[in-house]
């Protein structure tokens, strides 16, 4: 078999193995997917180690994307240089190569509950590393504008100003700023702050979404229903998804990128939803 594994500490609960052996199984591929949990000061010997012995794909996550980003400097992928972090790992030619399936993940996700993203009005909750994961695939969206805001406006700032260096042909449709900057209606809103995980809802200002809105929340909940989600619903979003797609379809792209064969997320989501619940 084809041997693959996710890199994380902790990862008990990485749902990464399911995922891929329910790809794996759709493109008729044998693969042999596990955890491990690497020591925090152990991860760069563990993926050359891995690789080594014949691996042919890491996916990585917490803590380490920062260091899989890192490692793969000189071979990585536009998305993975724009995210600033990697969560999918490969060789090619005999060098580490690194991308970050995060982003694109979610805007399919997002694609795949009917919703375009071309000519919208995105407003993004946060400014860590999930939400620095998710701006390049949203701007190549054909989104109208993008406004990125964060508890600590600063870090929105420094992400609009690392998009005037890094993306200008974006700079006019990026805005960046604090809660209190946020005014009148969004098409989607997506929260990428950690706040859900901590219960806290958010500081938004009432009116934000109408009937159509979308309001996505990276985080999920067995139930898709996260403090977020619940604000949103309050204040008339009429959609609401949790980040459970999101996750599958990272997963589909990492797949990709290891296999080249692209498969089908709709029946992995629907099973991991199963199991959740
Ligand atoms: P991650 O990798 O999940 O993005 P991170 O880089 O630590 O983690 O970023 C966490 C994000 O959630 C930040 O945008 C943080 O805002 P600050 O930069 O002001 O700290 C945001 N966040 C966390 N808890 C929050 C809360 N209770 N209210 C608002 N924003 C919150």
């Amino acid at each position: 078999p084809l041997h693959f594994a996710v890199m994380g500490n902790p990862i008990q609960h990485s749902y990464s193995p399911l995922l891929h052996s329910l790809f794996a199984k759709q493109a008729g591929l044998d693969i042999n997917y596990e955890k491990m949990l690497v020591p925090l000061e152990d991860f760069e010997s563990a993926v050359h180690t891995f690789f080594e012995q014949g691996g042919k794909g890491l996916n990585i996550t917490i803590p380490f994307k920062l260091r899989a980003h890192e490692l793969a400097r000189g071979n990585l992928s536009r998305r993975a240089q724009s995210a600033g972090s990697v969560n999918t790992l490969w060789m090619e030619e005999g060098q580490l190569h690194g991308c970050n399936t995060d982003g694109i993940g979610m805007v399919n996700d997002i694609r795949r509950q009917g919703i375009a993203l071309e000519g919208k009005k995105i407003l993004l909750l946060g400014a860590g590393g999930a939400a620095r994961g998710v701006i390049l695939p949203l701007l190549e969206s054909g989104c109208q504008q993008l406004q990125v805001v964060n508890r600590t406006a600063a870090k929105a700032t420094e992400l609009a100003r690392q998009c005037q260096t890094n993306l200008p042909q974006y700079a006019n449709i990026f805005r960046a700023g604090g809660f209190e900057h946020i005014q009148g209606q969004w098409d989607i809103v997506i929260n990428a702050t950690s706040s859900s995980l901590q219960h806290h809802t958010l500081p938004l200002p009432a009116g934000l979404f109408t009937q159509d809105s979308l309001a996505y929340d990276m985080v999920y909940t067995p139930d898709n229903n996260t403090p977020f989600l619940q604000q949103a619903r309050k204040d008339g979003a009429g959609i609401t998804s949790d980040g459970l797609g999101m996750l599958v379809y990272q997963g589909a792209e990492s797949f990709f990128i290891w296999n080249h064969i692209r498969v089908n997320p709709v029946p992995v989501l629907e099973t991991l939803r199963q199991q959740l619940i």
